[in-house]
């Protein structure tokens, strides 16, 4: 069992099975290649896309990244492996450009030990208990990659497979279009499950993530996107200064295997309210029970929501830098992780090494492990239905 001195995974991870998942896949990398030379595309006002080759797999695939620029100071680089948001810049209160985003600057990295940095998760974003779900009197079995449990889609999730990517454009508009085709029986989720991830960067400052999928069988849904933000900036630092609101005045408490009871529980007079903007540190050593299982926050927050549509889930703000990220999904859940599991152990974009708290993750989603809760919104997916769903990540400085 690969587990640093203290018996926890070396890679930050709350189990060491989960590192030996993880430390499994670096055997497929043989040839980390350094960035290619760019091709900026037509863009529309100041708007650009790039191209170059971020690296190769062991089997021979090349992994190229596309940098979407906006012409209005926000620009983001995105990576074929994995969907990954490889860094985000967007402009503090001064109009300068700053990386919010922790990830690595080299291919080698994010397949042999990557936190799910900047990622698209899927099947199943979040928790499946025991790795084990019963859908119209099948049961299904996943590979379980965090004790007990499969997290992220299981040992191989959307984030380690390669996306095949179409630039967009439209008015002022870039964005880049990812298609994935998980085949029937894939870790174990029934359904050939077609999916589409198209991110788009606005002349705004916001990147809009859409999300569509269809199956040939019923199954579960439960797409998201796993970057990691430090306002203040990649590799800064903590970010418990940065305060954080949050539009949710329940949440789904969790045992300790951070799956929840089934209970939806009031966050007021618990370390858990963030109906009002409070900086992430002021209760993050809170004794409370939940936060000593999350090792800080690591819970799903249950949206105060009015419809259907596109409803503020979050803000978050940094006073250094006058940042600010508004939230905005379509979806009942946010799960909010403050990077408890960073350790000191990977080395970033900027060549700073990443401590427990240098990073946020606000992750709009259903809630975990619904597949085993009847009592939550449901996340089936059936053939002849679509999945749906947008979140948009909306910058600004002030
Ligand atoms: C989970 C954390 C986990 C992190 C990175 C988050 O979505 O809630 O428990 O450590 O992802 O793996």
């Amino acid at each position: 069992m690969l587990t640093g001195s203290r018996g926890r995974g070396i890679l930050g991870g709350r189990y060491g099975r989960r590192a030996v998942g993880l430390l499994g896949a670096a055997s497929v990398v043989v040839a980390m290649t350094a960035a290619g030379s760019m091709t900026p595309a037509a863009g529309a006002g100041g708007a650009q896309i790039g191209k170059d080759l971020f690296g190769t797999l062991a089997d021979g695939t090349k992994v190229w990244r596309y940098t979407l620029t906006n012409g209005h100071g926000a620009r983001v680089k995105i990576i074929t492996y994995g969907g990954i948001i490889q860094t985000l810049e967007v402009p503090d209160k001064h109009g300068r450009p700053g990386n919010i985003a922790l990830g690595f600057d080299n291919l080698a990295d994010y397949v042999a030990k990557s936190p799910y940095f900047g990622a698209i998760i899927g099947r199943y974003g979040n928790r499946i208990a025991k790795g084990t779900f019963t859908l119209d009197g099948k049961t299904y079995h996943l590979p379980t990659n965090d004790g007990p449990n499969s997290l992220h889609g299981g040992t191989q999730g959307f984030d380690k497979r390669v996306w095949s990517a179409t630039p967009q454009k439209s008015g002022k508009n870039v964005g880049l279009r990812l298609d994935y085709t998980s085949p029937d029986g894939e870790m174990g989720y029934p359904g050939t499950l077609k999916t589409t991830v198209t991110y788009t960067l606005t002349p705004g400052n916001s990147i809009r993530m859409d999300y569509h999928a269809t199956t040939t069988k019923a199954t579960v849904v439960n797409l998201t996107n796993h970057t990691y933000f430090n306002l203040a900036g990649e590799g800064s630092g903590d970010i418990y200064d940065q305060r954080l609101q949050i539009n949710a005045r329940n949440y789904t408490p969790v045992d300790s295997t951070l799956i929840p009871t089934g209970q939806i529980a009031r966050v007021s007079g618990t370390p858990l309210d963030f109906t009002r903007a409070t900086p992430i540190g002021a209760r993050i050593r809170d004794g409370h029970p939940q936060m000593v299982i999350g090792r800080g926050y690591d819970h799903n927050f249950v949206l105060d929501r009015h419809g259907h549509g596109l409803e503020t889930a979050a803000r978050a703000t940094d006073p250094r830098t006058g940042r600010i990220l508004t939230v905005l999904t379509d979806q009942p859940g946010l799960q909010f992780y403050s990077g408890n599991f960073l350790d000191g152990t990977l080395v970033g974009t900027s060549g700073r090494m990443y401590r427990q708290g240098d990073a946020f993750c606000l992750e709009t989603q259903h809630y975990p492990d619904s597949p085993n809760h009847a009592n939550f919104p449901s996340t089936v997916l059936r053939p002849g239905q679509v999945y749906n769903t947008t979140t948009v990540y909306g910058f600004s400085a002030h």
